[in-house]
């Protein structure tokens, strides 16, 4: 069974994400969709809602679930029988990240493979941070994200 996990901090979760999503689960048998934590940010969105959020969109694949997990990403790839660690490649500038997060998670385990899916043209410029910008000046975001995150900024903005 070919098992692939694709982490992400989902802060939010964007259209972007969701169609890396789609691509995997009709590559693989089981999709892990991991929110993980990336020590360099501190998120907008709580833990509960993030994840939230990701359990809402991936209902329509039957093959996607979602797990958190605090620690190693490709520790957690090896716990759960996983053979692939997915990744989403939009720009060149992803690529110097993307190097060392793949020599990295390499050097603790060859047999976990890194696999990078090309964003579409029309999503690449979208990141979780541009999504947050665009929101907080007013720009209607609604075509450039899940429903359930639109849902999520109004909860946020009522605190
Ligand atoms: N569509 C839209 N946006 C995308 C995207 C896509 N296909 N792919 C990436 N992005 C955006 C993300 O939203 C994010 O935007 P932001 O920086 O504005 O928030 C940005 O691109 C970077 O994404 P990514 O590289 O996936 O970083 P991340 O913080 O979401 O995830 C982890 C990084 C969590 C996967 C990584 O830190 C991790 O695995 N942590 C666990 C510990 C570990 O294993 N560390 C490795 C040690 S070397």
């Amino acid at each position: 069974m070919k098992i692939a996990i694709y982490p992400g901090s989902f802060d939010p979760i964007t259209n972007g994400h969701l169609d890396i999503i789609r691509r995997a689960s009709k590559i693989f048998d089981k999709v892990i969709v991991l929110l993980a934590i990336n020590p360099d940010k501190t998120c907008r969105f709580s833990k509960e809602s993030r994840l939230n959020m990701l359990v809402e969109v991936v209902k329509e694949f039957k093959n996607v679930e979602v797990d958190f997990h605090n620690g190693l990403t490709i520790e957690y790839a090896r716990k759960h029988g996983a053979n692939v660690i997915i990744r989403g490649l939009r720009v060149v500038s992803d690529f110097e990240y993307e190097w060392a997060y793949s020599a990295a998670n390499e050097y603790i385990d060859k047999d976990i493979e890194m696999v990078f899916l090309m964003s579409h043209k029309e999503l690449s410029f979208i990141s979780s941070s541009a999504i947050d910008e665009l929101f907080n000046s007013g720009v209607d975001i609604s075509s450039l994200v899940p429903k359930i995150v639109l849902e999520e900024y109004a909860k946020k903005n009522q605190k």
